[in-house]
C-alpha cells in the first residue's frame, strides 16, 4: 500500500478518468474525497469506494466557485484530518474554434479548467503548509494542451496554460515540501468507463456509438491501443507516492506515444 494513511481529493469524479484515478488511489490505501459539480458523480464514486472498504466521501462542489472550494477543502479536512494529494481533473468539453466560440462559453470552459485548478491548489496548498504535510498536486492536462487542435480553442488554450501553471506552482511550493506535477492523458479507451458505469448501477444506451467514436484515434497512436483511466491511475499513484519524492514540475505523458510521434509518419498496424 503505497498511499496508506494518505488522503486524496480528486475533482471531476465521473465514471471515466476521475473515477479511475480515485479507484487507483484508494487501491493503494488512500482515503478519497470525490468532488464534482454533479452530485451523482461525487456520490456514486464515493459509494463505490466505500463498498470495496475504502474510506471515501462525496462532495458536491463547483470548482470555479471559491466559496465552494473553501467549503470542500474544510469538509475534507474535517472528515480525514487533512489532504495529502490533490488531483485537479475537472473539465468540460466544448469543441468550438476561434471564429465561432462565444465569449461566455470561452470564459466558462477556461474557468473550469484553469480557475478550478488554481482555486483548489491555492486552498489545499495553504492547508498542507499549515499542517506541515509534504503534499503532492497533480494537474490533468491533455495531448490537446501540447498541440494545436483546430476547433477546440478554449480547451487547447486552458490545458496549455495548466501545463505552465504546474511548473510555476511547483517552483512556488517547492520550499514547503509540496510537489506539483501534471499528467497528460490522450483520447481514452471508453471500455473502462462503460464498465465502471455498470458497476455504479448506471445504464448507458449508446455504448457501441461511444466505442466507434474512439476508433479513429486508436489507429493514429503509435501503440495502436488507447490508454484507459487505470493507466492514468497508476501514473497518478506514482506521482503521489514517495517513489516520486524527487520529482516536481514535470509532465508525465500517458499517451501511447501520441506526442512523440513524428507528424508525417503513420503508425503501422501490428
Ligand atoms: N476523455 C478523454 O479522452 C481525455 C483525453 C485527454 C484529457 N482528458 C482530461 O481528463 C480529465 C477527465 O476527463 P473525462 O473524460 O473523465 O471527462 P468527464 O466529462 O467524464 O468528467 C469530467 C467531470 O468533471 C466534472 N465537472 C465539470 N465541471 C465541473 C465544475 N465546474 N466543478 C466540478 N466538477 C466539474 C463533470 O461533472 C464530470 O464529472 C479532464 O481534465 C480532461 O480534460 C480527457
Amino acid at each position: 500500500m503505497r498511499l496508506a494513511a494518505k488522503t486524496a481529493l480528486v475533482t471531476g469524479t465521473s465514471t471515466n478518468i476521475g473515477g479511475g484515478i480515485a479507484e487507483s488511489l484508494a487501491a493503494e490505501g488512500a482515503a478519497v474525497v470525490c468532488v464534482d459539480r454533479r452530485p451523482e458523480n461525487a456520490a456514486d464514486c464515493a459509494r463505490y469506494l466505500k463498498s470495496i472498504d475504502a474510506r471515501a466521501i462525496g462532495l458536491t462542489c463547483d470548482v470555479t466557485d471559491e466559496a465552494q472550494v473553501i467549503a470542500a477543502t474544510n469538509a475534507a479536512n474535517q472528515a480525514f484530518g487533512g489532504i495529502d494529494i490533490l488531483v485537479n481533473n475537472a473539465a468540460i468539453f466544448n469543441k468550438k474554434g476561434v471564429l465561432d466560440m462565444p465569449l461566455d462559453e470561452w470564459q466558462r470552459q477556461t474557468a473550469v479548467i484553469l480557475n478550478g485548478a488554481f482555486l483548489f491548489t491555492k486552498h489545499v496548498a495553504r492547508l498542507m503548509i499549515e499542517q506541515h504535510r509534504n503534499g503532492a498536486i497533480i494537474n490533468i492536462i491533455s495531448t490537446a494542451g501540447h498541440q494545436g487542435e483546430p476547433g477546440n480553442i478554449a480547451y487547447c488554450t486552458a490545458k496549455g496554460g495548466l501545463l505552465n501553471f504546474t511548473r510555476s506552482a511547483a517552483m512556488e511550493l517547492v520550499g514547503h515540501g509540496i510537489r506539483v506535477n501534471s499528467l497528460t492523458p490522450t483520447a481514452t479507451d471508453p471500455s473502462e468507463s462503460l464498465e465502471r458505469a455498470a458497476r455504479w448501477g448506471r445504464t448507458v444506451r449508446n455504448a457501441e456509438e461511444i466505442r466507434q467514436a474512439f476508433e479513429p484515434f486508436r489507429t493514429r497512436v503509435p501503440m495502436r491501443r488507447l490508454p484507459g483511466p487505470r493507466d492514468y491511475g497508476r501514473a497518478a499513484v506514482f506521482l503521489a507516492s514517495d517513489d516520486a519524492a524527487m520529482i516536481t514540475g514535470i509532465d508525465l505523458r500517458v499517451d501511447a506515444g501520441a506526442i512523440a510521434r513524428y507528424w508525417a509518419w503513420d503508425p503501422p498496424e501490428k
